[in-house]
């Protein structure tokens, strides 16, 4: 499939970044269409610019309704022609609107290995947090399918990293997202490649 691609984002946007250096070494063949953010100062935002990707800032609060929120996103999709969806750190659930319309072509990726550490509440630190403090040996990182709830779609793709003995949140985090970093454009490609099969939550990858 043909990826015409929204990221979403709230924060840094380094799994953006990682996501634009795939595609400009040609690992992932897609592009990306529109950023879109709820905070006008996210650093994702300056990410699309200096690579002049077209932004829109839409948060829940400049609108009456969540269903107005929710049309307003669908336009601004629409407008840029946006056939998947990516969220990168994106802090705000996606409407169910949203997500009904791109069933199966919108994913998220989390910093732990779901269904452990994950849902409302489980962000960042927290998440590196909660792992340790549970006395996990391994973490990891999934992409996985959005649904309406949070972090409850079926994984796409998941990987380990090892838990050190001396590890804090922080160095945890950033061993962990350096495999984020690997596993969002290797899944984003297997969907171009049409690899990607689902049989309700059995995601299966088939091998070209
Ligand atoms: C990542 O750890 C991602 O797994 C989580 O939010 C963080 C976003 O980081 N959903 P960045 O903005 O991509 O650097």
């Amino acid at each position: 499939m043909n990826l015409r691609l929204a990221i979403f984002a709230s924060g840094r946007g380094s799994n953006f970044q990682a996501i634009l250096a795939a595609i400009a070494t040609q690992r992932l063949q897609a592009q990306v269409v529109l950023c879109v953010s709820n905070r006008d100062d996210a650093g994702a935002l300056q990410i699309a610019r200096a690579a002049k990707i077209p932004v829109a800032v839409i948060d829940e609060k400049q609108f009456a309704s969540s269903s107005e929120y929710a049309r307003a996103l669908l336009a601004a999709l629409a407008k840029h022609e946006v056939n998947f969806i990516a969220l990168a750190g994106f802090m705000r659930k996606v409407p169910v609107e949203v997500v009904r319309q791109f069933r199966q072509r919108i994913v998220n990726i989390h910093p732990a290995l779901l269904p452990g550490f994950g849902g409302k509440g489980l962000y960042g630190r927290r998440v590196h947090e909660a792992v340790l403090e549970y006395g996990c040996k391994i973490s990891g990182a999934t992409v996985h399918f959005v649904d309406e709830e949070y972090d409850t779609g079926p994984p796409i793709l998941q990987r380990c990293v090892a838990v050190l003995e001396h590890d804090t949140p922080e160095t945890l985090a950033a061993r962990v997202l350096e495999i984020e970093h690997q596993i969002y454009p290797e899944a984003l490609q297997l969907f171009v490649d049409n690899q990607i099969r689902a049989e309700g939550r059995k995601i299966s990858v088939f091998i070209k």
